[in-house]
């Protein structure tokens, strides 16, 4: 999948801006402030519904405006075909459309352009919340299996409603009665996960050897609920332990990946360039699987690598993403820390205008 087109209208620094991009590698450089992350952002917003640095939707809209638009023109492999994803926010809430037609999820703007994004805060994968890892997790089981979404909706929904019931101290029976859906859901949520970090797994250690000079990344998973034991068995017995707390402690709404870095926790063990490193590893493993299973290649966006990482690991976290050979887009202050390739557009950012070099 390829981002052929983008028109940007209103999003942070950039009024508006009509860009047509390389399927190759896309270079886009500028000053700080410029808008080169913002630009990135809104490709990533396009994919994903959601910006990578801030959960308010405020921080996008640019000052001043009441509405951001973002019109995106795909193409799927070497199919000449293009399909228009369009997107339109304003306080009141959000629009999308993919050739011409309203989408209802978010699953379904999902699945048409997967973006996946290594920037500054990427570190907070390896030492941030649970959540993070999560959305990183399920990004991935969405991708190849198509039912999971459906499970996830139906947890979630059950999920509210038990711990509606607790919250008000509703009588046993009424909050039990939710424990055979939430159990059903998570069985089949769990095993997904399980088996996707599996082949996680598998793709590391090839991506290990160069990145981090052969030390070892490990990839743990936690269910969210006692190991051996099933959600159904656990929620009986900590059922007073949740009406003490008012909500409901166990299942795969806690779900976590530990990682480690030779043996030792990443987070404690590792210094921040490391982190960055694993989280790129982890990232390109999951664009590889991703095309392994879909046969769809990834649009990657690689934000200002040059600031924490030095010159060798960079050049290899790029030829690593190039290697995926999908679109690329890589933002620098310099480009002389950007790769040399025949086939790459450079894009010039000043005070959020964005100029084909
Ligand atoms: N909602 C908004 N409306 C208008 N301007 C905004 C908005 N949000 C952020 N900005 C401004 O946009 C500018 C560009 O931000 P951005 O992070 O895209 O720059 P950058 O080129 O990536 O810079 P750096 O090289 O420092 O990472 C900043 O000066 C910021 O104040
Ligand atoms: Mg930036």
């Amino acid at each position: 999948m390829s981002l052929v087109r983008l028109d940007v209208r209103n999003f942070r620094i950039i009024e508006q801006a009509a860009l047509e991009f390389s399927d190759n590698v896309n270079l886009i450089v500028g000053p700080n402030a410029s808008g080169k992350t913002s630009l990135l952002e809104a490709i990533y917003f396009l994919a994903h519904a959601r910006s990578f640095r801030t959960p308010q939707f405020e921080h996008l809209l640019r000052r001043g405006a009441d509405e951001l638009r973002l019109v995106g023109r795909l193409r799927r492999g070497r199919d000449p075909a293009i399909e228009v994803l369009g997107l339109r926010r304003d306080r009141a809430g959000m629009e999308v459309r993919a050739g011409g037609r309203p989408l209802r999820t978010l699953a379904e703007l999902a699945a048409r352009l997967p973006v996946l994004a290594i920037h500054p805060e990427s570190h907070a994968l390896v030492s941030g919340a649970p959540t993070g890892r999560r959305a990183f997790m399920d990004w991935g089981v969405f991708h190849v299996e198509q039912g999971f979404y459906g499970e996830w909706l139906r947890y979630s929904r059950a999920l509210k409603q038990r711990n509606a019931a607790l919250k008000r101290r509703a009588a046993e029976r009424e909050i039990r009665i939710w424990d055979v859906e939430l159990a059903a859901a998570a069985s089949i949520i769990d095993r997904s996960r399980a088996a996707y970090v599996k082949h996680l797994r598998e793709v590391l250690p090839s991506l290990c050897d160069r990145l981090l000079k052969g030390r070892g990344l490990g990839l743990g998973y936690r269910r969210g609920w006692r190991e051996g034991e099933e959600l159904a068995e656990v929620l009986a017995s900590d059922f007073h332990r949740d009406r003490e707390r008012g909500h409901t402690h166990n299942g795969p709404h806690r779900a976590d990946l530990t990682l480690e870095l030779d043996g030792l926790p990443a987070v404690t063990g590792a210094s921040r360039g490391q982190q960055k490193i694993m989280v790129a590893a982890l990232l390109i493993a999951q664009a590889r699987l991703y095309t392994a299973t879909s046969g769809e290649k990834v649009v990657m966006l690689g934000d200002d690598l040059a600031s924490e990482l030095d010159d060798e690991h960079r050049q290899i976290v790029i030829a690593e993403m190039q290697a995926l050979e999908g679109q690329l887009f890589l933002t620098a202050l310099d480009e002389s820390v950007l790769p040399v390739v025949a086939d790459r557009r450079m894009f010039h950012v000043k005070q959020g205008r964005v100029m084909i070099a």
